[in-house]
């Protein structure tokens, strides 16, 4: 009888203990968090953002910011206290991340003159969410020594491999011309627009730069072949016409005084002296004498309705190049129309002529003749 009263109260307490069980057991903390989280770098986030749901328990943690200013895996630790009033700590993983591009700011258009010393880099401003120094790269290629227009690029990378690309311009002009100073003159004079106009040694500069028309010659013994600048000039302007599809080559650059006599007697055989003095300079007249002129492809009126004609209007003045016989204005410069030919005066004499695609002539702009006597 004894021992079966035992074994019912042994049962009976392990019954009861098992409900106790049951009963601990149901008012146990559930806590869930978020998956695969994922913080942007110096993001203001809370340590309680990511608990997903809470049963049987209230948070003791002060909400309070996670420290999200370094890259990598982080620990974050809640207290909580459950339904008997005890605390817990339960711990979550977050992952601090960068996945946003750094800021670039520059100007999108960098002018400068040939020679100048520049750090493209100066002006540049980097900035990125993450505290790290992050500085930019210029991509693509350019030549400090050579006048162009370049289409480069800023890049800045982050520690995460965050690019930023930035596109701007590196305009690099040519040096204006050094206009001609004359010491000494042999005569001085002043042009009808003002300008100061000198000859030495048989040759006629105003206001620095050499004139060859009809009214202002050459000497014969004037030989200096191609100027060098007017055919570095040339060429970059080639090259840059070649990258639009254009084909611009040089195929009357620098001739003497009896390569010009020579051409001369032989159209003036052809057409009779007062045609061919309307295209072809007398020798000791023609421009071509000075170094600084020179025809380009089809050197008649062929060439005119040309993409490489229109181009070279539009843009040889950007080279330091005129049209010098522009179109209707044959009682200025004393020629037809010849869109094959320029002469180099320096981007900042030419700019002043090709206004704005009217091209005004040397002859209009300095206020002289082209006639001869
Ligand atoms: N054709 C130009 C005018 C020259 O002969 O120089
Ligand atoms: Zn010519």
């Amino acid at each position: 009888m004894k021992k079966r009263i035992f074994v019912i109260s042994v049962l009976l307490l392990m019954v009861i203990l098992f409900l106790v069980f049951l009963f601990i057991k149901s008012k146990e903390v559930k806590i869930t968090f978020k998956k695969n989280i994922e913080i942007e770098i110096n993001e203001k986030v809370y340590n309680t953002d990511y608990i997903k749901s809470l049963k049987n328990g209230k948070i003791k943690s002060k909400k309070k910011t996670i420290d999200t200013s370094f890259l990598g895996i982080k620990k974050i630790k809640v207290v909580i206290v459950d339904y008997f009033g005890h605390d817990k700590t339960y711990s979550y993983s977050v992952k601090i991340v960068d996945t946003e591009k750094p800021k670039i700011e520059c100007k999108k258009e960098i002018t400068i003159t040939l020679g100048d010393n520049i750090d493209l880099l100066k002006d540049v401003k980097v900035t990125d969410n993450s505290n790290e120094e992050i500085v930019a790269t210029v991509d693509g290629d350019y030549d400090l020594k050579k006048a162009g227009t370049y289409k480069l690029n800023y890049v800045a990378k982050d520690k995460s491999g965050n690019e930023a690309k930035e596109e701007f311009i590196l305009i690099i002009k040519e040096k204006p011309v050094e206009k001609v100073v004359v010491n000494n003159p042999d005569k001085t004079f002043t042009t009808s627009k003002g300008f100061k106009g000198y000859t030495k040694n048989g040759l006629t500069y105003i206001d620095g730069y050499l004139i060859a028309n009809k009214t202002y010659s050459l000497p014969s013994s004037y030989n200096p072949g191609l100027d060098s600048k007017t055919k570095a000039q040339a060429n970059i302007m080639f090259a840059d016409a070649k990258k639009e599809g254009l084909n611009i080559y040089l195929s009357s650059g620098f001739r003497s005084y009896n390569t010009q006599k020579n051409l001369y007697n032989n159209y003036v055989a052809r057409d009779g002296q007062a045609a061919a003095d309307t295209y072809s300079a007398r020798p000791g007249y023609s421009e071509h004498q000075t170094g600084l002129a020179f025809d380009v492809n089809q050197i008649n009126s062929s060439f005119d309705n040309s993409n490489e004609a229109k181009w070279l209007s539009d843009n040889a003045h950007k080279y330091g190049f005129i049209l010098r016989y522009p179109k209707g204005k044959t009682n200025e410069t004393g020629y037809q129309y010849e869109s094959w030919h320029f002469r180099y005066v320096g981007t900042d004499l030419a700019g002043k002529l090709y206004n704005g695609g009217n091209w005004i002539t040397m002859e209009s702009y300095f206020g002289i003749t082209s006639k001869y006597s």
